[in-house]
């Protein structure tokens, strides 16, 4: 079916690439400053006060990469109608994927039962949603594909070193997901800037058995094997630098003006970062979507967990030019003016035999997926027992 929707799309008139789908999942438990002061040498009045987060949400064994990705995808895919047969393409940005391969994409597209979907991880760090965007549309743009589900989820709280206090106070878990679709109308994602200085790949990582010596910049703390590591300072540097400029690039590109935003989703790393990107823009702070109180950074996920509740909000309606800007490992840094063009969630009318569709296709995955396991552990008792009556 999309395959035949697909032609329609040959020809020579302009593709748009627009956001129609929005979700978002973060785990269920709640870590406080006040908690983690119990736990390492810190207090919940330096957090706020240096970062603005005042709790964060921490991943249950349950709550994998995946699993999290999974149902922020569910509820995009649910708010926009759209069947998982639909999705051309899966695109999942993390640097805590399941494996690093097979992709965590791979397994997404699996459990949605997206059987048209090619799938694949994306490691821009903290700026790879806003990469896996630009992909997206380029992919929708360019006329080979229709539909894009873009998910930015993440475990960081299983990679971080607890007893590193400038760091782990600042990092949490959770996922968000965009549909993309081609339409005719104009708008949608209008220009982007992806940028990458590999010359600070030292200030903020995450060391696999694959890498070669990474030091942390002082040259004191050697990075531990799978924990992660930044050099706080140095980075809050960058950040506030390349905020400002990849923003006056992606409006300049657009053809639009810093007076015509209407509203700036940043990637959610330090409110101090955010107040001063907006004092180097000449900018208000509201202006700047923040929610970085109530999940820190959640890194690749950040940004569509904060355009989630920015459209719940109301804060973005029809027609507004919106920018998501991020910056992370790499170093990595990206902006995207997008033009917004869909309504309010509870303005649009779900059609109910769609969503029983959906629900249809979720359950008969989960149905294959415990016969998989069941299959998996029996013939692995068979081998057993075959072993012991040799
Ligand atoms: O998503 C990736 C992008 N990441 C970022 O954007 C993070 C950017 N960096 C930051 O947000 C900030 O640099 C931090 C929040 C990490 C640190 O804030 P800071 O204002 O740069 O603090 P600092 O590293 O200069 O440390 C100041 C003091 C130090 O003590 P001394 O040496 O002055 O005695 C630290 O040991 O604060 C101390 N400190 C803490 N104290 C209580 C560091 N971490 C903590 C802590 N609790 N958790």
């Amino acid at each position: 079916m999309a395959r035949d929707k697909k032609r329609d799309f040959r020809s020579n008139k302009p593709i748009y690439a627009h956001i129609v789908g929005w979700g978002m999942r973060v785990p269920r438990s709640v870590l406080t400053n006040k908690d983690l002061a119990a736990i390492i040498d810190t207090s919940d009045i330096w957090i706020q006060s240096r970062t603005g987060i005042r709790e964060r949400r921490i991943a249950d064994e349950d709550e994998t990469t995946a699993r999290l990705g999974l149902f922020a995808a569910k509820q995009a895919l649910a708010i926009t109608d759209i069947l998982p047969q639909e999705i051309d393409l899966i695109i999942v940005a993390t640097s805590t994927p399941e494996n690093i391969f097979p992709s965590t994409a791979s397994l997404i597209q699996h459990w949605l039962g997206a059987n048209n979907a090619g799938a694949f991880d994306l490691s821009a760090a903290c700026s790879g949603f806003v990469y896996g965007v630009d992909m997206a549309a380029q992919a929708i743009r360019s006329g080979s594909i229709q539909t894009a589900l873009v998910i930015g989820a993440e475990t960081m709280s299983r990679v971080l070193d607890w007893q590193d206090r400038a760091t782990c106070i600042l990092f949490g878990d959770g996922a968000g997901a965009v549909v993309l679709q081609a339409r005719e109308t104009p708008g949608g994602l209008l220009s982007s800037v992806l940028r990458s200085d590999g010359a600070g790949y030292d200030l903020l990582g995450l060391p696999t058995y694959c890498g070669m010596d990474v030091r942390s910049t002082d040259g004191l703390r050697e990075p531990k094997l799978h924990k992660m590591y930044m050099a706080g300072g140095e980075v809050f540097k960058f950040a506030t630098r390349v905020i400002g400029e990849s923003i006056k690039q992606a409006t300049k590109e657009a053809g639009i003006t810093l007076k015509d935003i209407k509203l700036i989703i940043p990637h959610q790393a330090n409110e101090r970062i955010i107040q001063a990107a907006a004092r180097s823009l000449n900018l208000s702070d509201d202006l700047f979507m923040s929610n970085l109180a109530h999940y820190g950074n959640t890194s690749a996920a950040s940004i569509p967990i904060a355009l989630y509740e920015a459209v719940e909000q109301r804060r973005i309606n029809a027609g507004d030019y919106i920018i998501f800007v991020g910056f992370g490992g790499g170093l990595t840094w990206a902006a995207t003016v997008i033009q917004w063009t869909v309504s309010q969630p509870g303005d649009q009318v779900v059609n109910r035999r769609q969503e029983r569709k959906r629900r249809a296709g979720y359950a008969l995955v989960n149905v294959r997926v415990m016969m998989r396991k069941w299959q998996k552990r029996i013939a692995r008792l068979f081998s057993i027992l075959s072993r012991r009556n040799e």
